[in-house]
């Protein structure tokens, strides 16, 4: 077990890893430090066998409020370029095949917006404040944000939102697809965060990764593309133990216990 100092990590429910922003001074500003260890926090979830799903959050204040102002401020061109800076956020979306369910309270703001924006799913509260500012800082989202938030809410409101910086909540959020579900408190928004890990951990690892996976593509493929990209992988599925599980248990009305192969 790591010891991390900007994060916390815990199993709350049976499957399910929780890793908790854990930077209250900065409103979980998200540093390079902080981000090199939430990605060893995220790979060791997803090589662990007993995890099934995994919830990112901050605190009732902060999801997150940003990349770190401070450490931006005095980047040069060539700093930024020559050490591929942001880059190192993307390993979330490329290299974790275990679903990340983002559970937003508070400020979800710039580089936050675009982690939750990363997560395969977000939850949040009814008074979440998300938003993309980095137009009031001189610069422009740099983790997605253009892309991902076009994506969820559509050219006409990204463009808006980007353009002037104007904060939306968590209720819009939920009403314009950026989350699927809000809650009224932080509690009951972490309640209903695990209760839906734990139902996905509760499934076959190898049939949830596939559907992470092929839901992913259908943000980078043409239709035609990710159909067929689907019906492969669906095709494969038939190699797996737990597809001869499932179908075999619904035959016989007996619950499938899953083997992960
Ligand atoms: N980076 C570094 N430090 C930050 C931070 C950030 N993104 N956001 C907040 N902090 C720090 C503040 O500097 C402050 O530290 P000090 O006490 O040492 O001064 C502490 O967190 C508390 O913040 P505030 O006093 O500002 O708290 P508040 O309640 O008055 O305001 C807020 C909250 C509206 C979220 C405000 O902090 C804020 O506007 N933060 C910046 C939001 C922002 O612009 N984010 C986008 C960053 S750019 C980006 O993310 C680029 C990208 O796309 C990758």
């Amino acid at each position: 077990i790591h010891a991390y100092q900007y994060l916390t990590i815990s199993e709350p429910r049976p499957g399910v890893g929780q890793a908790t922003l854990n930077r209250p001074m900065a409103l979980n500003a998200l540093s390079t430090p902080l981000i090199a260890e939430l990605n060893l926090a995220l790979a060791a979830f997803d090589a662990s066998p007993s995890i099934g799903s995994i919830v990112l959050t901050g605190s009732p204040k902060a999801f997150a409020a940003g990349a770190d102002i401070k450490e931006m401020a005095p980047l040069t061109f060539s700093q930024a370029y020559t050490t591929s800076f942001i880059e190192s956020w993307s390993h979330l979306t490329t290299s974790i095949k275990k679903p990340i369910l983002a559970a937003v309270s508070g400020y979800a703001l710039g580089g936050g917006c675009e982690l939750a924006l990363m997560c395969d799913m977000v939850y949040c509260t009814a008074d979440a404040t998300f938003g993309q500012p980095e137009i009031k800082l001189g610069t422009i989202p740099g983790a997605g944000g253009s892309q991902r938030l076009t994506r969820a809410v559509g050219k006409a409101r990204a463009m808006e939102l980007i353009l002037t910086g104007k904060f939306f909540s968590g209720t819009e959020a939920e009403k314009w697809g950026v989350a699927a579900r809000v809650f009224a408190t932080h509690d009951e928004l972490m309640v209903g965060a695990l209760a839906t890990a734990e139902t996905i951990a509760g499934y076959s690892q190898v049939a949830v990764m596939a559907a992470k996976e092929v839901v992913n593509k259908s943000q980078d493929l043409a239709l035609r593309d990710g159909v067929e990209y689907e019906r492969r992988v669906f095709h494969s599925l038939f190699g797996s133990k737990d597809q001869k599980i499932g179908m075999k248990a619904f035959v016989e009305k007996q619950k499938p216990e899953w083997t992960n192969e």
